[in-house]
């Protein structure tokens, strides 16, 4: 019997994401470790030491290159590399040789992050990215670290979702170093994307031929009702502010109006990046509220009755909504004019007991084929995340990983959707065989219910 499938472009990367502080372990010198020893974590759990890829990542490669991923992505520590200011330790440095030179013998195309949340406690003292004198030390960071690897890496990520780091650090003070000041948290997000540029600039001159870009973290924001002139306004707002506003600056060089009455513009930004990062999790519902004038009139909410993550922690990450990551896409796409091909960075779930995640990951897939069917040069897709990891504030109750790891006895067990994954990147392809054995529920949703999905193909 003929077979559907949806078929993903040759070459196209299949991998898993992860951040060196949620998975390394005896991260002691930058701000998060910091933030865990004040016992300022919500759940007043730490790192310690995390997934152990300090001393065993190897092992978790394997079981990457088992899946027949063909990419990985992981992020350098900062703060190991130039433990103090101006002294670099060469002896991570050798460890990330021997990581990164693992993933190569291993067929994993190494996707590298330079800086994913944290930073040396020197960086974070003199003010971080709050202070734009301090864009010189990432760039000089930056700097020696791709001279070291370059060699060994050509795909960089300068900067992960600095829309979220600006917005939990400064805004809503969840993460270090928990202030709540929104003009700051603006004016972070201001350098942190002139940073950004730099270190293009800086890495484009050792490495001409290399991809080099950021990502940004996209978070559809809807109207509570679309008739409330008052609802569209506030989720209008809050959307421009933390979906749109870094795009537009590092696009044009200035943020939109009004917040370009404020903020400087971005020195030498455009064409300054190879391709756009996205990283789509959920979406999020929003009511004009007037009490609320820190959030821009705005109260979000979770769809009632929408399919969640994970029950028991819906106020971490609440629905499921595969369609928001087609329309991130194609906003991403139509917003860029479809200047560059764009990379999938982060997308994941947090399914304790997955019952949701096959399904899950299936359904978005199929937005992404989508998105590729409507010649969005969508060139990859890695997961969040290979292994559960340290979750930053939630510590370690939210599970994102194909894998489940015990972090007491380091035991991995690997969950459904470990499997399903690797059958879906060994064909390139999601095959109806695939959906009917994982998640036959979401069949109609892939293929659909007459089998006219106009994004499909019949073998
Ligand atoms: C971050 C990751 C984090 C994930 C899940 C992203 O915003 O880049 O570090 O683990 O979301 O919350």
């Amino acid at each position: 019997m003929a077979q559907r499938i949806l078929r993903f472009p040759d070459g196209f990367l299949w991998g898993t994401a992860s951040a060196a502080h949620q998975c390394e372990g005896g991260n002691a010198n930058n701000q998060w470790y910091r933030w865990e020893q004040q016992g300022r974590t919500l759940t007043g759990e730490k790192s310690g030491i995390a997934a152990n890829w300090w001393n065993e990542a190897e092992k978790d490669f394997e079981r990457a290159e088992q899946m027949e991923n063909n990419a990985l992505r992981l992020s350098l520590e900062w703060s190991r590399l130039e433990p103090r200011e101006g002294h670099w330790d060469s002896a991570p440095l050798e460890r990330y040789r021997e990581m990164l030179t693992d993933l190569h013998r291993r067929h994993l195309k190494p996707i590298v992050t330079l800086h994913h949340f944290t930073e040396p406690l020197w960086f974070a003292d003199r003010g971080g990215f709050a202070n734009q004198g301090n864009i010189r030390f990432f760039v000089r960071y930056v700097t020696r670290a791709v001279q070291e690897l370059q060699d060994l890496c050509d795909f960089w990520v300068t900067l992960n979702e600095p829309n979220v780091y600006a917005v939990l650090g400064y805004q809503t003070g969840s993460f270090p170093p928990g202030q709540r000041n929104l003009l700051l948290s603006l004016q972070v997000l201001r350098n942190m994307m002139q940073a950004h540029v730099e270190a293009f600039y800086a890495i484009r001159r050792l490495q001409p031929e290399g991809q080099i870009g950021y990502c940004l973290h996209y978070h559809p924001l809807d109207p509570a009702s679309r008739l409330s002139l008052l609802d569209r306004s506030a989720a209008g707002f809050q959307d421009t502010l933390f979906n749109w506003a870094a795009l537009e600056a590092a696009e044009t060089g200035q943020f939109p109006f009004p917040l370009n009455l404020l903020l400087a513009s971005i020195r030498r930004a455009p064409g300054a990046r190879d391709y756009h990062g996205v990283n789509y999790y959920t979406r999020e519902f929003v009511r004009f509220d007037p009490a609320l004038p820190a959030e821009a009139f705005g109260r979000r909410f979770t769809r009632p009755g929408a399919i969640i993550n994970d029950p028991g922690k819906q106020n971490f990450l609440g629905e499921i909504y595969p369609e928001g990551l087609y329309r991130v896409l194609k906003e991403v796409y139509n917003r860029t004019r479809g200047n560059k091909p764009l990379y999938i960075m982060e997308n994941g779930f947090t399914d304790t007991i997955e019952n949701r995640r096959p399904r899950a990951v299936l359904e978005h897939l199929a937005m992404i084929h989508r998105a590729i069917s409507d010649s969005i040069p969508v060139r990859g897709y890695l997961h969040w995340t290979l292994v559960d990891n340290f979750e930053w504030n939630e510590g370690w109750g939210i599970r994102f990983g194909l894998i489940e790891l015990d972090p007491e006895t380091q035991q991995r067990t690997p969950r459904r959707s470990a499997s399903m994954f690797g059958e879906i990147c060994r064909a390139n392809a999601i095959t109806e065989e695939i959906v009917e054995r994982y998640a036959p529920e979401a069949m109609d949703a892939i293929f659909g219910s007459n089998g006219t999905a106009r994004h499909q193909v019949t073998v």
